[in-house]
């Protein structure tokens, strides 16, 4: 397999994630009400599973590497427009936590920013997803010789087996801190 293509199997289980919090979406805009349960969830998963797992992936070995190539300037200004998506990925996904907090502490006005970033979410990553997979990925594969691919692709499997320790190390170090 190509390095693109563990990403972008990632990329097919972001959309189904996305496709789940746009159902919620629909149902919650008629009840005007949101289990701050669920938007856990769907943190969890955008920041372990979508931003770390995915993301650090991306931005740790395939953009890293692409650095070291001479990247034409359309490419160049791909790259970092995925780089600023992602940030803006973070910093949304850090709205939301800090709203549903408030919405679980009883603030119910906070419900209107909860959804608005779930939207927000559910409207960028589809696009951000098309341009990785249709134009910045075939692209970026022709600046890389077949053993340099299959290099990523060994270094994506070392990552991916880190992060699991590090989700629940990271889980067990919050909650002995907790109450501190
Ligand atoms: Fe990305
Ligand atoms: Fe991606």
């Amino acid at each position: 397999m190509q390095a693109r293509g563990p990403l972008m199997i990632e990329h097919r289980l972001i959309e189904r994630m996305l496709g789940v919090v746009q159902r919620t979406l629909d149902s919650v805009a008629v009840s005007h009400s949101i289990d701050p349960y669920f938007v856990d969830t769907a943190v969890d998963f955008v920041r372990v599973y979508a931003d770390r797992t995915h993301h650090g992936k991306e931005e740790d070995i395939l953009f890293r590497d692409l650095r070291g190539k001479d990247l034409s300037a359309q490419d160049l200004r791909i790259m970092n427009e995925l780089i600023e998506e992602h940030i803006f990925g973070r910093t949304t996904t850090g709205t939301l936590v800090q709203a549903n907090e408030r919405y679980r502490r009883g603030d119910v006005s906070a419900f209107v920013e909860v959804a608005a970033c779930l939207r927000t979410l559910v409207g960028f990553y589809p696009n951000h997803i098309r341009k990785e997979d249709e134009v910045f990925f075939p692209a970026s594969r022709l600046y890389f010789s077949e053993e340099e691919d299959r290099a990523m692709v060994a270094e994506f499997g070392e990552f991916d087996r880190k992060m699991i320790h590090e989700k629940y190390t990271t889980l067990v170090r919050r909650l002995e801190t907790q109450g501190d």
